[in-house]
């Protein structure tokens, strides 16, 4: 197991992992504990992965930490993640900060409270100078949200005549989502043992590599991220083409 990071081509590192951090309520649950038990500890994990992520020279790592379906939880668990939210960003910055971890959001951002808001966006322009790992919060976010968000903004670009319609192209539209400024992952881990996409990037992942493990999120370290890598790198990533075109060009 402690030779798994030994066997990573770093050379052939993802540029970009996604991950989709599930499980936390079942972990807590199985132990006899409340959900909220669970979204605390899987604070513990987020940190682990970071940091593995950071340590092995990964561009980006974006997290799926709440959905918009999400808001339809019990009153409770949503205040509660809510409050969790803040007291982390809170406690995190300087950390992120000296490790040089640069913070950005995509989500439909104005759902969330004044205060988680508030918190949110002092902690991204204290880190917006930092060159080092970018970390992708996806907060009260759904891919459906963000295409629909995406045309409108599109539609009225068109309309004020500022973009003629038949000049729409892949890299125009994505100018419009939230992730714009970010490339498509080329990884996407989802914990849990569920095998669904639940509204994340739905658009970005047309070509990204899925891994799922049965591990729930609070139980998820470095070493089950480097096993989801070393999976990574043994695919064939053909695009379309054919393993011998791939191999002789
Ligand atoms: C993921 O864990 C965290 C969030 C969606 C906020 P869950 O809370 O979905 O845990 P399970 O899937 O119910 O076990
Ligand atoms: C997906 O998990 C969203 C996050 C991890 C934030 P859910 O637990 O909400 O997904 P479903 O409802 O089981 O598909
Ligand atoms: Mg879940």
């Amino acid at each position: 197991m402690s030779d798994l990071i030994h066997q990573i081509n770093k050379e052939k590192l993802p540029k970009h992992i996604a991950i989709i951090m599930d499980g936390n309520g079942r972990w807590a649950e199985e132990q006899g504990q409340d959900r909220l038990f669970g979204h605390y500890h899987g604070v513990e994990s987020v940190r682990n992965i970071v940091e593995g992520c950071a340590e092995l020279g990964v561009e980006y790592l974006t997290l799926y930490a709440f959905s918009t379906e999400n808001w339809d939880r019990p009153k409770n668990e949503v205040d509660g993640l809510m409050t969790l939210l803040v007291e982390t960003i809170r406690k995190e910055v300087p950390i992120l900060n000296k490790n040089k971890i640069k913070l950005h959001v995509i989500g439909d951002v104005s759902m969330l409270p004044a205060f988680a808001l508030k918190e949110l966006e002092e902690a991204i322009e204290m880190t917006s100078t930092n060159t080092g790992l970018n970390l992708v919060m996806a907060l009260s976010y759904s891919s459906r949200w963000e295409i629909i968000h995406a045309v409108k903004q599109l539609a009225k670009k068109v309309e004020q005549g500022d973009i003629k319609a038949e000049n729409i192209s892949q890299e125009i539209f994505n100018q419009f989502l939230c992730t714009h400024s970010i490339p498509d992952p080329e990884l996407l881990i989802r914990t849990s043992g569920e095998f669904r996409i639940s509204n994340f990037l739905l658009y970005q992942i047309a070509y990204t590599e899925l891994h799922f493990t049965p591990t729930y999120w609070p139980a998820f370290r470095k070493q089950n991220l480097y096993e989801a890598i070393l999976d990574f790198q043994n695919r064939e990533r053909r695009f379309g083409k054919t393993s011998h075109q791939l191999n002789t060009t």
